[in-house]
């Protein structure tokens, strides 16, 4: 494949400051250098800067919504660019509000491609609240909402935008869904995999339905990832840690599926906050298991 990596050093859709120096701390850890040990060509275009965004005004709780609204807008022409250069773009965040605009472009290289977009949504969180639902305020906590255009965000970016139908994400790991969030996910028809479905079915029967259904529909599919869908004692490097997380079995068993199918079309790595991390453990495990989503294998079959 070929792999464009684009640093996304935003952190004000979190609650926390950190998420800033998730970009270096997974290039310290390796990452690029990985990927390519993997035979892929891969070309890192450093950081992106957000462009600037005012004049905006949104009802509710929006925490930083201006700069949130730069970000999405830079960043949804990335992922649009990547991709009509035949790339796979992957986004080191940063914060998961980077996800409004990387999802935003992938969904629009879909739509004009002719292909549904899928999304995969490897998270602890639901992220499907809007600023009149949210309880923070905190704007990495909207994008699910955003791209499957709940209302409430308007301006961000054009409202005649492509969407991901509801239907088409599959929330994996969630421990963690606000009260209204609830309703809004079952009343919009999102796939809600949360611990205890995890738990009763496994992994591999879940992640084999959700990646038949991408092949069944020649979609493309767009992977999340939310470093605290992983449990908080094997990466504790996050700023909204939730326990009873997704271990390092089932992690490299949800990326190894994904591998051996080869369906990823982008790729967001969001939530790594090396401040709080602990001698770079978490940096260092996401590294491994991107390594198994693009083709590391224990036993060559
Ligand atoms: N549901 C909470 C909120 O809206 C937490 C969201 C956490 N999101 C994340 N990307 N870590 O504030
Ligand atoms: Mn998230
Ligand atoms: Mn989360
Ligand atoms: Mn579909």
């Amino acid at each position: 494949r070929n792999i464009a990596l684009f640093g996304a050093p935003v952190q004000e859709g979190a609650g926390k400051l950190g998420c800033k120096m998730g970009p270096d701390a997974l290039r310290v850890a390796d990452l690029p250098k990985e990927l390519a040990s993997l035979g892929h060509a891969v070309t890192d275009h450093g950081d992106l800067t957000p462009e600037p965004a005012t004049g905006l005004t949104i009802p509710g709780a929006a925490l930083n919504a201006e700069i949130i609204t730069g970000w999405t807008r830079t960043l949804d022409k990335a992922a649009y660019g990547a991709l009509a250069a035949g790339q796979l773009p992957i986004f080191l965040g940063g914060d998961h509000s980077l996800s409004m605009g990387s999802v935003s472009g992938a969904a629009r290289f879909a739509a004009e491609a002719g292909r549904p977009l899928h999304v995969l949504w490897l998270d602890a969180h639901s992220d499907f609240n809007t600023p009149l639902t949210s309880p923070s305020g905190n704007m990495h906590g909207m994008p699910v909402a955003f791209f499957c255009g709940r209302p409430g965000m308007d301006g961000i970016l054009p409202n005649d935008r492509p969407l991901v139908r509801p239907q088409d994400v599959s929330i994996y790991g969630a421990r963690s869904i606000d009260h209204d969030e609830r309703r809004a996910l079952r009343e919009a028809g999102v796939n809600v995999f949360d611990m205890r479905v995890i738990d009763e079915r496994g992994t591999g029967s879940i992640m084999r339905d959700i990646l038949d259904r991408v092949e069944a529909e020649n979609a493309m599919l767009h992977v999340s990832f939310d470093v605290d869908f992983l449990d908080p004692d094997l990466a504790p490097g996050v700023g909204t840690a939730v326990r009873g997380g997704v271990t390092y079995r089932e992690a490299h068993l949800v990326m190894e599926m994904l591998a051996d199918r080869g369906v990823t079309t982008s790729l967001d790595l969001v939530e790594l906050n090396p401040f709080l991390d602990d001698r770079g453990k978490s940096a260092l495990l996401v590294v491994e298991l991107i390594a198994s989503l693009f083709g590391r294998q224990v036993f060559e079959r």
